[in-house]
């Protein structure tokens, strides 16, 4: 949820006549969330949104967690890893799951899908980790780049284009719940508030309608139920002429997050970005360090006894962590205590300001490594802060 927003042509009245220039009736769609209490859109077809041509046999698409692995602090190791797969879908490669929501990476070879993907089991949180491109949807165009974070809301039909040039890397979050903004960042109307790291100044809506009239065969796998439905319709399904509502796909830059800095060390809900069901999303982005006299910038031990810490590094140096990677996640889970490695304490006092920038998930119910997930796993890290 963002704010009301419209593009293209649209009727003055909702559920009302509103013709194509041939004298035919456009194609109303409502698309809602929570039944009819929730936030939607209505759009605008040429064609009809169920049109058809034929079904293919559903796939599996999805993955296993790894229950054995057991309680460990945990380091996944995937900065050296090049590309995950062929096309943005088999590059898609979930590392944690539980009922609320899976994370992973995506680095496809191709950067260009010839198919439309419908996502009917979550809404999806892509962090654009490298990679400059557009989103194609029902929508309209929304460009993208690196450092944003990019939500689609489920059932959003859309596709990827990615610039050839440079590495492309994304992070991928799957949320059983809505991915919104922050509660307590909003007044009752849902504005956010002068206290918000962010306003909606930073939320990017698609910029312009984009579509796509013809007929022919038009390719959708849905995603629905762990499995990949292909459907092949008689038309694009981005041929939507106009459309207004709150539901939409959005980008915010990591890079457009204010951070709040305090005299003494700030706890991580500071930080927070998005909400969901069952976890949070926070950004750490480059700041201005403590400015007590005898701050200690780096983080304390902490026991988060009902949580599970995931934390992926994208940029800089992280004073409170060795042997991490651009690329790296950690995993800190609830029932261990965790804090700076040995020496980066006493190292962090007196620094002024970091450069770090991170994502982190923070999960309110066990998160699980999936089976493919364990392939990444760095041995050492349990035993990375013996002295
Ligand atoms: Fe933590």
């Amino acid at each position: 949820m963002a704010y009301y927003h419209r593009l293209g042509n649209i009727p003055p009245k909702r559920h009302t006549q509103f013709r194509q220039p041939d004298g035919s009736l456009y194609k109303e769609e409502l698309v809602s969330s929570k039944g009819f209490s929730g936030i939607y859109s209505n759009l605008y077809h040429i064609h009809n949104p169920n049109n058809v041509i034929s079904i293919g046999e559903p796939t599996p698409y999805s993955w296993e967690p790894a229950k054995e692995y057991g309680l460990k602090q945990t380091h996944l190791k995937t900065s050296g890893v090049g590309a995950t797969g062929k096309d943005y879908l088999t590059a898609r490669k979930m590392l944690m799951m539980n009922n609320d929501c899976m994370m992973g990476i995506c680095a496809p070879e191709e950067r260009k899908m010839d198919y439309y993907f419908k996502n009917a089991d979550g809404d999806e949180l892509i962090y654009v980790h490298d990679g400059e491109g557009v989103l194609y949807s029902q929508f309209g165009k929304l460009q993208v780049r690196q450092g944003d974070y990019i939500v689609i809301p489920r059932t959003t039909i859309y596709r990827f284009e990615w610039k050839e040039e440079g590495p492309l890397r994304l992070l991928v979050i799957e949320s059983h719940g809505p991915i919104e903004t922050v509660k307590r960042y909003r007044n009752e109307v849902g504005q956010l508030l002068e206290h918000s790291p962010y306003c909606e100044r930073d939320i990017r809506p698609p910029g312009e309608l984009y579509t796509e009239s013809e007929k022919g065969e038009f390719l959708v796998q849905i995603k629905k139920g762990g499995m990949l439905h292909p459907y092949t319709y008689g038309h694009s399904p981005l041929d939507i002429v106009g459309w207004d509502g709150y539901l939409y796909p959005y980008a915010l830059s990591i890079h457009d997050f204010e951070p709040i800095t305090g005299r003494i060390h700030q706890p991580p809900p500071v930080h927070q970005t998005f909400q969901a069901w069952g976890f949070v999303i926070c950004s750490f982005v480059p700041r201005l360090f403590d400015y007590h006299p005898l701050a200690i910038p780096a983080p304390y031990n902490h026991s988060n006894i009902d949580s599970d810490e995931v934390l992926y590094y994208a940029e800089g140096e992280f004073m409170s962590r060795k042997g991490i990677d651009r690329g790296s996640f950690t995993i800190h889970m609830g029932g261990l205590p965790h804090g700076p490695h040995p020496g980066t304490v006493e190292k962090s006092i007196g620094a002024k300001e970091t450069h770090e920038l991170a994502v982190m998930l923070d999960t309110f119910r066990p998160l699980f490594v999936t089976t493919q997930g364990l392939d990444f796993v760095d041995p050492a890290y349990p035993m990375s802060w013996r002295e």
